[in-house]
């Protein structure tokens, strides 16, 4: 492995609201711990969070995989969930599927995947129907002095 790379594997469970949530705040406190500038922090805590989140919700569970270097983080977040049949329509602001017992836990606006194309630099998602899913979000930053954790 190259030197200066930070590899992260975590699992995210199926409509587990205790623990929902976990990945993207253990990542968030390693970018703190790295000293990466809070914009990017934001961008990257935002939309690791709502990708996380649409796999708990959505999915079944999954997997998260993420590398950190000292230019930029590449998130994956995989799920073998029932697909998106339409990836530009699930990309509408306001458009969801979500039950109305999701609904009244405070989820289900309908702006996850919208909000992960905003504040990522390169977004990716591909989906297979019965497969499950595929969401590649890349943020780039700046370091002052990236601290080795
Ligand atoms: N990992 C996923 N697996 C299956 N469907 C998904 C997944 N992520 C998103 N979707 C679909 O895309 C829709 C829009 O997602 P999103 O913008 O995050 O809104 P919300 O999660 O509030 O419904 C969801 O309602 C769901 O139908
Ligand atoms: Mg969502």
């Amino acid at each position: 492995m190259k030197e200066g790379i930070i590899s992260k594997e975590y699992v995210i469970p199926a409509n587990d609201f205790a623990v929902a949530g976990e990945a993207s705040s253990n990542v968030k406190k390693i970018l703190i711990q790295l000293g990466v500038e809070p914009q990017a922090i934001k961008k990257t805590a935002v939309s690791m969070y709502e990708a996380e989140m649409n796999v708990v919700i959505h999915a079944g569970g999954g997997r998260a995989f993420v590398e950190i270097d000292e230019e930029k983080i590449l998130i994956k977040i995989k799920d073998d969930g029932p697909g998106i049949p339409d990836i530009d329509l699930a990309m509408q602001e306001g458009y969801s599927t979500a039950s109305d017992e999701i609904r009244e836990k405070g989820f289900g606006a309908g702006m996850g995947l919208p909000n992960i194309k905003k504040y990522s630099d390169i977004f990716n998602i591909t989906s297979q129907i019965g497969k499950g899913t595929l969401l590649e979000i890349t943020v780039f930053f700046k370091v002052k002095e990236f601290i080795k954790i």
